[in-house]
């Protein structure tokens, strides 16, 4: 009788693989094209509208209670995806599914996301920096879509890629282009947004470890 062969494909094929491979071998992937241009464009309808409604807010820096608000550091405005629009919720299942598909590759043991849209006005930029430091916060892998269609080059608000904190020769320059997802090790890569030439779209967002006390913590007695 014929054997039933499984096609799902090897190691490296297709886009979530591909992220995967990268996260492995170097902490990094990008991955053009990965958002599809409609949802992309709903996307950034949502983005468009909330901000006329002023529900953007400036973006702070800093650690747990010492958030504070630094133009110096960064210069964007943000809002955190709540799940209340169909768009959300299409993103956030894309995203689910890389989720678990890097903890089935890589037993990262990725317990959730948070994320926000992010607004860069001309002139925004975010300063190089590491998303997490090593053992103080949940984050374990960023990941950044971008909604911006016809972006050029002129435009600037590159994603500048660092192989460590004080490197003085980049690894690599990303365009913000419509539907290009960006995945990284948190604690690991550090990283900036070039100053934004023109309105600048993203999503950005962090899977988390589960921070919890857990089942295995001593109980108080
Ligand atoms: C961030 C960040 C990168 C980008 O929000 O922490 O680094 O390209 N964003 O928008
Ligand atoms: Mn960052």
């Amino acid at each position: 009788m014929a054997q039933l062969i499984e096609t799902t494909g090897g190691v490296g094929d297709g886009p979530r693989q591909r992220i995967v491979e990268g996260l492995l071998t170097c902490g990094f992937a990008a991955e053009p094209g990965y958002v599809s241009p409609a949802l992309v464009r709903a996307l950034r309808r949502e983005v468009r509208q909330r901000d006329a409604r002023g529900q953007f807010s400036e973006a702070a820096v800093g650690r747990h209670n010492l958030q504070q608000q630094n133009e110096f550091i960064r210069r964007d405005r943000t809002f955190w995806l709540d799940g209340s629009t169909l768009a959300q919720l299409r993103l956030l299942d894309e995203l689910e599914q890389l989720r678990i598909e890097i903890n089935r590759s890589l037993f990262l043991g990725l317990f959730d996301l948070e994320a926000h849209f992010a607004l860069y006005p001309p002139g925004g930029f975010y300063r190089r920096h590491l998303d997490a430091f090593r053992g103080d916060n949940p984050r374990v892998v960023s990941v950044v879509v971008y909604l911006n269609p016809r972006w050029q080059q002129s435009h600037g608000g590159c994603l500048r890629v660092w192989p460590d904190v004080d490197a003085v020769t980049p690894l690599l320059d990303v365009a913000p282009r419509a539907g290009t997802l960006v995945c990284f090790l948190s604690e690991r890569i550090p990283h900036e947004v070039l100053a934004a030439h023109a309105d600048r779209i993203s999503i950005a967002g962090w899977f988390r470890r589960n921070e919890g006390p857990g089942p295995w913590s001593a109980p108080s007695l």
